[in-house]
């Protein structure tokens, strides 16, 4: 469906879009939205629906983007793609077990898995920031918001990797079986964990869940299960790629690296315009529940959008210089968490996160460069992400 400079550099294919047509007819019922104003605006707007059943000819659809029955039996259960009420109760719930004290212990422990894990990479030399880190360190903390032993986590790691390419816009029916697979491992270990928590609950997330049993926002155990798989792989995946796509472009914007390195407390604003400037979930999709009239186009009952979170976050008309990375741009209302309702729900946690990871990575080495200026990206559009990231460091004098 898209061209292969879609994963290396989107962001000229995305400014071509926007000023062609800021709501694009693909021909294909899919509706392309990258501008800042309206994706804005549709993220928000009560007549776009997660809900994929209110799609046009929702069965044929979901066939012919390789959701087979048991897939989209697994989806029609996540928050992400359910409106009020059900989105309401099922995120309400998770965001009561996500409580305050969760992500403060969180940030208390962060920095010490993010120093041990780089600990173990060498001081001086090569190290692959993906593999060597980017990947476990979410892992191994949204491992322990859920209560799930963190040397599981090559086993986490495998069935997100497995589970992420079914959330394309479309994917192969081989794509579709191994996803499955993953699903369905993933599943049998989250209920095995349920049962566990209900004999002895802990101090964690899933504990919290089942805590609130008898409460109006009661939710099943499938509910519970298919959801908990969806925080593990939306905490994980994401994070993993803001570390990745966010010390490239440090690494290819060396004034904006050093200011970062002579001006620490810029770092949460660093956070926010790493995100802006390259974000790990490019687009996401609603379905028009009504006709929808905008930007001269009529988007008609049932059809799909895709909001481009990434092109309206390099739309000149709201960000003045788009392209240009800026660390002190100060700017908090860039796409890449979301917005309306499906707002990111680990907001808080990706943002600690973020800042440890970088923080940490720059207070270990003094000097670190890019081994190879040829990066290859991961075969998915939607979610943004280098595979590898080889570097070369110099660890800073203790
Ligand atoms: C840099 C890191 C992250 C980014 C860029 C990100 C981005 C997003 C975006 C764009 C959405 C909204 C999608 C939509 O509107 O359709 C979303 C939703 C969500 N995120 Fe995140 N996320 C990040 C980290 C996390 C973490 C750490 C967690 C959990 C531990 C998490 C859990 C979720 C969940 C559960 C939803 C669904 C919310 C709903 O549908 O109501 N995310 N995220």
């Amino acid at each position: 469906m898209f061209p292969p400079e879609m994963r290396t550099d989107p962001y000229p294919i995305y400014r071509q879009l926007r000023e062609n047509a800021p709501i694009f007819d693909t021909g294909q019922d899919l509706w392309l939205v990258t501008s800042y104003e309206h994706a804005y605006a549709l993220l928000r707007d009560p007549r776009s629906s997660k809900n994929l059943r209110n799609m046009d000819d929702y069965e044929n659809r979901m066939e012919l983007a390789g959701r087979t029955a048991p897939m989209r039996a697994l989806l029609e259960q996540l928050m992400s793609f359910n409106d009020a009420p059900d989105h309401t109760r099922i995120r309400g719930r998770f965001q009561r077990a996500f409580s305050p004290r969760l992500v403060q212990r969180l940030r208390d422990h962060a920095t010490e898995i993010a120093e041990d894990l780089l600990g173990r990479a060498p001081a001086d030399g090569e190290i692959d920031l993906v593999a060597d880190f980017a990947w476990q360190f979410p892992l191994v903390l949204v491992a322990e918001m859920l209560g799930v032993p963190t040397s599981d986590r090559e086993r986490f790691h495998a069935w997100s990797r497995d589970l992420a390419p079914a959330f394309e816009l479309v994917a192969s029916p081989e794509v579709g079986e191994t996803a499955l697979r993953a699903a369905g491992e993933f599943v049998a270990y989250f209920e095995e964990l349920l049962a566990e928590r209900e004999r002895a609950p802990q101090n964690d997330l899933v504990s919290g869940l089942l805590n609130a049993e008898g409460d109006a926002d009661r939710l099943s155990e499938k509910e519970m299960v298919v959801n908990l798989i969806l925080i593990l792989a939306a905490g994980h995946e994401t994070v993993m790629n803001l570390i990745g796509n966010g010390t490239l472009a440090l690494l290819r914007h060396p004034d904006q690296l050093e200011l970062l390195r002579s001006r620490p407390e810029l770092l949460d604003d660093a956070v926010e315009e790493l995100m802006r400037y390259d974000c790990p979930i490019q687009l996401t999709t609603r379905i028009a529940t009504e006709e929808i009239e905008m930007a001269g186009q009529t988007i008609p009952k049932g059809a799909r959008m895709a909001i481009s979170l990434a092109a309206a976050n390099r739309d000149p008309d709201r960000f003045p210089d788009p392209d240009r990375l800026d660390l002190t741009r100060g700017d908090r209302n860039h796409l890449a968490l979301g917005g309306g309702v499906h707002y990111c729900l680990g907001t808080a946690l990706a943002r600690i996160e973020a800042a440890v990871a970088f923080r940490t990575l720059l207070d270990r080495y003094e000097r670190i460069e890019l081994v190879t200026e040829t990066v290859e990206y991961r075969d998915t559009v939607l979610l943004r992400g280098v595979k590898a990231l080889p570097l070369r460091v110099s660890a800073a004098q203790a």
